[in-house]
């Protein structure tokens, strides 16, 4: 928060000539960017940086950027927005109303450069805006300079374990080992602890033991079709999905070559799981994928600037286990 909170300009002399400050977090699904965000904008040294208040846009992969913008307008006393026919003059008013407001604005869960844009030229240079996406790509797109990125890290291995302990007491004070050994199959993932404390939670309720699903829950599905907290879930959303549904969000927009690319990483489950180039092409021509056969360089691309694998340096990469799992279970075993 503190770093963000830098890049943001927050508790920053008044500078004399203004320019806009852009700022973006990226990082794996349910590392928690969300909840940065949103825990920046209830915090009292940014409510005193941006003295108009902080206007909150959850964009999502499919925006209707007219009505998020109109109700902007809305909330910022204009009524005439809601009347507007098209997002060019929605965007004009915004403009209009921001001159001279010192705001922060968020732009939550960006998927697309074009759905971002339209807005942060809407912004002036009084405002500052934060964008979070999964995406390391949607941050290059959208040239935000890069000592102002930061990816989102996850927690340490002591936090993780507080985190589960705070959700599963007397599991993780009957069984301290085992937990520890579970927040480290999970890399710590605060979705996938979460998750998992409710489930253990769940499990002690029954009387017969949680030392199985202590056991089963970092290699097993049970996670993934387990329902998502409440909180990892857009307000509107009627029913909880299930945690493979939010992982589902960055894989069903994958062009087809690379979804099997995808799929095929499911191969590997070691933990944690790390591959090289050349350990992809195997499995690459073992799903018969031709064209990636020689060169996998352009599916890692790919994949890498959606978020879904990390590069580790030196030609190896990692792909976190929910990930892996996920994929496993696309493959059908
Ligand atoms: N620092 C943290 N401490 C404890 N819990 C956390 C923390 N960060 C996130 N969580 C929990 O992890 C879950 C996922 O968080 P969040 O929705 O913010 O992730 P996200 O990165 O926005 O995911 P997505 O890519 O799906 O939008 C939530 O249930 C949230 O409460
Ligand atoms: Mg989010």
């Amino acid at each position: 928060m503190d770093h963000v909170k830098e890049l943001l300009g927050v508790g920053a002399e008044t500078r004399q000539v203004r320019v806009q400050a852009l700022a973006a977090v990226h990082g794996l699904p349910g590392i928690g960017k969300t909840t940065l965000a949103n825990r920046l904008s209830h915090d009292p040294e940014v409510h005193a940086t941006f003295a108009d208040g902080v206007l909150w846009g959850a964009i999502g992969p499919l925006p209707n950027l007219l009505a998020r913008v109109a109700g902007w307008g809305n909330v910022l006393g204009s009524q005439e927005m809601l009347g507007a026919g098209m997002l060019r003059q929605a965007l004009e008013a915004l403009r209009q109303l921001l001159r001279g407001k010192r705001m922060l604005v968020v732009l939550d869960d960006v998927w697309e450069v074009e759905h971002a844009t339209p807005i942060i030229d809407a912004c002036g240079a009084d405002c500052a805006l934060l964008v979070t996406t999964r995406a390391p790509g949607v941050v290059d797109g959208l040239e935000v300079p890069a000592h102002a990125v930061s990816k989102v890290a996850p927690l340490s291995p002591d936090q993780a374990l507080e985190l589960l302990e705070l959700l599963a007491p007397t599991v993780v004070q009957a069984h301290p080992e085992a937990c520890a050994r579970l927040v480290a199959e999970l890399e710590c993932l605060p979705l996938a602890v979460h998750v998992a404390g409710g489930l253990l939670r769940a499990e002690e309720r029954m009387g017969w033991g949680v030392e199985e699903l202590l056991d089963e829950l970092g290699t097993s599905t049970a996670l993934l079709w387990a329902k998502a907290p409440r909180d990892a879930v857009d307000h509107d959303t009627p029913a909880l999905p299930t945690v493979a549904a939010l992982v589902e969000r960055s894989v069903e927009r994958l062009p087809p070559e690379l979804k099997i690319a995808f799929m095929g990483l499911g191969a590997f489950s070691a933990q944690p799981a790390v591959f090289s180039l050349d350990e992809l092409r195997v499995v690459l021509s073992e799903l018969r994928v031709v064209e990636m056969m020689d060169d996998p360089r352009p599916v890692l691309r790919g994949l890498v600037s959606r978020g879904l694998v990390e590069p580790q340096g030196a030609g190896s990469f990692q792909i976190h286990p929910l990930l892996s799992m996920y994929a496993r279970s696309l493959l059908g075993g």
